[in-house]
């Protein structure tokens, strides 16, 4: 069948059945490959988007359930790759290996959305899911704050 949704502002229709994954869908179909199959089961974050400005697994989310919905990857983020995530990331020299980087930046995107000034437990409680076998957390959490600070000096569109 096909399903359509919105990715990254452009309208796509994908010929596959309801209940394949999503995260497919955006790597083969669409050829965005920022977004990473890590676990495969929902567990380490590495394939996180958004889903209406959420973030979402998209390895566990069916092609079904984002029919006529807006999914944003980490190409969509900002129009010129220029978030103050992306900016801290860099600045701050996050990524090590860097597998996991995109679906890290994704969740971040939200935890700033719900706590635009998170402490150090509104990032564990938010970040725990998402998982970096290089062990970049301290960096990931300076990277956060730094980026909240940002937004909050100024809003970013
Ligand atoms: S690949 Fe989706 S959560 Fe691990
Ligand atoms: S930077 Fe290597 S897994 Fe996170």
């Amino acid at each position: 069948m096909t399903i359509n949704f919105t990715l990254n502002g452009k309208p796509v229709a994908i010929d596959a059945p309801a209940n394949s994954p999503l995260l497919w869908a955006i790597r083969d179909d669409a050829g965005l490959t920022g977004t990473k199959f890590g676990c495969g089961i929902g567990l380490c974050g590495a394939c996180t988007i958004h889903v209406e400005g959420r973030a979402t697994r998209s390895c566990i989310t069916t092609l079904g359930q984002v029919a006529g919905a807006s999914i944003t990857t980490i190409e969509g983020l900002d129009p010129n790759s220029n978030h103050p995530l992306q900016t801290a990331w860099i600045a701050i020299q996050v990524p090590q290996c860097g597998y996991c980087q995109s679906g890290q930046i994704m969740q971040a995107a939200t935890l700033i959305a719900d706590f635009p000034d998170p402490t150090d437990a509104d990032i564990d409680a938010v970040m725990d899911g998402n998982l970096c076998r290089c062990m970049a957390y301290v960096r990931i959490r300076a990277a956060i704050k730094a980026a909240a600070a940002t937004m909050r000096s100024v809003p970013h569109a």
